[in-house]
């Protein structure tokens, strides 16, 4: 019910923050015309016609980067590749959800003993019916299962501390039925006093499956004087290995997905992430750093416990693993069930906070939250260049927005006079570096929408920063009308990437195990990387993406068009008020060039359900080569789809092109997704 709500919430803000583009004066030959063919004539053959010797502006480097927050079991149970799930026990106060008593004991939650302030609670394991051959213990299933691969080595670690019960405690990865154990380690002692256990778990030449436990049993009963021994568990955990190998570290597979997109920045951690329901929900960062078993963990306003093992510096390395430009959102003093910090004194410490959080990121050792990063083990600083202020605070309806974007704006120019900062709504007492804008639409929404940024004003100091955009269409991955809205959207953005200098697809995960029910693992549909405990897929939209984040060249090229076919369109009512149709065109393009090597990368979007003949003619280069290189993502029908059944259903095809010309026709298959790389030298 909780989670309906806010979903429901965050649907409302999302319509609200596709803001109407600002018109301007500003004329551009690179407007494309939209021209309905005459009524009684055969359609004519559509034309695309490129100026190489024009260049409308430059593409940013960094128009295609992430975005990302706790959402959908993102982290907890998907890049984070911790297996366990609520290893802290803090996850639900009334009991140790999501484990299990193993043999004739019980288990409880138990706040007598705490490890310490911050994991507070722990699970009591009651050992006095165990027997030689009846062990007792604790299980964990993990997130909708725990991977077990061949030949692989587990790192499992816990806290413990006996009463009556030196132990020992055997710790395996077995099926969920216990039928097998695939791998398995001894703890010869635990000691009366909380310490921390740490095994190597080795499986063998066995199977790949998911459907399995972590167990730590005894068959012990207690010590020699008493047989009534009890166990306290905290921050129980198991990694496999992880991308590059980092402790506490991510998952390779789907690490390998997003390198393969080549992006160039992670916006961070949030999303309703960063704001959380409630100010005592935000992402607090300087609880999320230093040991894992320090970090108190919070409930995200997606409905679940996040423990922050994936904390600021994991989002930081994660950065240093992909070569990314951190986007770093800070909080900024609103929290989604309209809770807000006056703006004044008040507000104060949340602008010391994001000061100290910058520090932290980039400092030098001797100040001190660097020290502090130091002392986590990344003492060289990262590259910081982007801070955002909140997320969608137009949402606010204090209004207080543009005063607290004012305090925090001041302040961190003050002492970092670099750093690039972004608004989330427009303001008036200052001008933001770029202003965040987010649109979650339709397929013909987005369609329709793929020509305004032609319109924007270039004389705006400020610039665009499409912090989160998708095409809602497919769940829980999007689908090929999906890619089709995006890749019409992508060819807007690119051709006006002189303004637009930033884009990211929300949200990037959903872990697909359980998409529906009280127990779900997705909590908002149409998101780019699918996966399970075991395997991860990216979505037609996911390579349409990829197309057009690895293929692009600096250079914006001029670009016109005639006799586009449109199709007729209903926009859907506003606030009851049917809006009159409207033709949408069905075929979108932009054309960009490589400075270096000359080659021209043309993107053709042919949204109809069939093959398009299309004149591309080209000017204003010294002379076209006429082999070339396509590069096709195509579907029979929009509603096309890859799963972690099927994963490479659609995916980019890579051809020879022969006979292009300054001047040629080439045909674009039904429901395709073309990048034509032209040799112009
Ligand atoms: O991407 C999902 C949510 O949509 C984000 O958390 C929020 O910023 C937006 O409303």
């Amino acid at each position: 019910m909780r989670t309906k709500t806010i979903v429901t919430l965050t649907l409302m803000a999302s319509c609200l923050i596709a803001f109407a583009q600002t018109n301007s004066t500003f004329e551009t030959t690179n407007v494309p015309e939209t021209v309905p063919s005459g009524t009684n004539m055969a359609p004519a053959i559509p034309v695309l016609q490129i100026d190489a010797g024009k260049v409308t502006g430059n593409v940013s480097p960094t128009l295609y980067g992430l975005m990302t927050e706790e959402i959908n079991f993102s982290y907890e149970g998907g890049v984070y590749a911790e297996l366990i799930r609520n290893r802290t026990f803090k996850a639900n106060a009334q009991g140790p959800v999501f484990w299990n008593a193993v043999g004739d004991t019980t288990i409880a939650l138990d706040t007598n003993q705490p490890l310490n302030t911050a994991l507070n609670v722990s699970l009591k394991l009651d050992t006095s019916k165990a027997l030689k051959n009846s062990p007792v213990g604790i299980a964990n299933g993990g997130y909708w299962g725990i991977p077990v691969r061949p030949n692989t080595t587990y790192r499992a670690s816990f806290y413990a501390r006996g009463k009556h019960f030196p132990g020992p405690l055997t710790i395996s990865v077995e099926s969920t039925n216990g039928d097998k154990v695939f791998a398995k380690a001894i703890v010869p002692h635990i000691s009366g006093k909380w310490e921390k256990y740490d095994v190597a778990l080795a499986t063998g030449n066995t199977e790949t499956s998911k459907d399995n436990r972590l167990v730590i049993s005894t068959t012990k009963r207690g010590s020699f004087f008493n047989n009534h021994g009890t166990v306290w568990f905290q921050n129980v955990s198991l990694f496999p290995p992880t991308y590059h190998n980092r402790p506490n570290g991510t998952r390779p597979d789907i690490m390998q997905l997003l390198a393969d997109m080549q992006p160039k920045f992670l916006r961070f951690p949030g999303g309703n992430y960063v704001e959380g329901n409630a100010i005592a929900e935000r992402f607090n960062w300087k609880e999320t750093i230093g040991d894992v078993s320090q970090r108190p963990g919070h409930r995200s306003p997606w409905g679940y416990w996040s423990t922050d093992g994936f904390g600021l510096l994991e989002f930081l390395e994660w950065c240093e693993d992909l070569h990314l430009q951190p986007v770093l959102a800070v909080y900024a003093g609103f929290s989604l069930r309209q809770q807000h910090i006056a703006p004044g004194a008040q507000l104060e410490p949340y602008v010391q906070d994001a000061l100290d959080e910058i520090e932290y990121v980039t400092g030098v050792t001797n100040t001190r939250w660097a020290a502090q990063r130091a002392k986590d083990g990344h003492p060289a600083p990262f590259a910081l260049n982007y801070i955002e202020i909140g997320n969608e605070d137009l949402v606010d309806r204090s209004r207080s927005y543009d005063a607290r974007f004012v305090q925090f704006y001041d302040a961190i120019k003050a002492k970092y006079p670099n750093l690039q900062i972004i608004a989330t709504t427009p303001v008036k007492s200052r001008v933001p570096d770029l202003l965040d804008e987010h649109y979650y639409r339709s397929r013909e929404e987005m369609q329709a929408h793929a020509l305004d940024y032609d319109k924007n004003s270039r004389t705006n100091k400020m610039k665009i920063f499409v912090g989160e955009w998708a095409t809602r269409v497919g769940s829980p991955t999007p689908n090929m009308a999906g890619a089709l809205g995006d890749a019409a959207w992508m060819t807007g953005m690119e051709r006006n990437s002189d303004i637009v200098a930033m884009s990211c697809y929300a949200p990037l995960f959903v872990n697909v195990s359980q998409i529906r029910g009280a127990n779900r693992s997705m909590q908002w549909t149409t998101d780019l990387i699918g996966y399970d405990a075991l395997t991860s897929y990216g979505s037609p939209a996911y390579y349409a993406q990829q197309m057009f984040s690895t293929m692009h060249g600096d250079a914006i090229l001029s670009t016109d068009s005639q006799d586009i076919p449109t199709r007729k369109w209903q926009p859907r009512a506003v606030r009851g008020v049917t809006p009159p149709p409207q033709q949408i065109r069905q075929i979108f393009f932009d054309a960009t060039r490589d400075s270096g090597s000359g080659i021209v990368y043309l993107k053709v979007v042919n949204e109809a359900g069939t093959a398009q003949n299309i004149k591309i003619q080209i000017t204003g280069a010294p002379m076209i080569e006429p082999e070339g290189e396509a590069v096709v993502l195509a579907a029979d029908s929009t509603g096309d789809t890859n799963s972690l059944e099927q994963p490479q259903r659609i995916v980019p095809r890579a051809e020879k092109v022969d006979g292009l010309s300054a001047n040629f026709t080439r045909e674009f298959p039904p429901y395709s997704i073309s990048v034509l790389k032209l040799k112009t030298k």
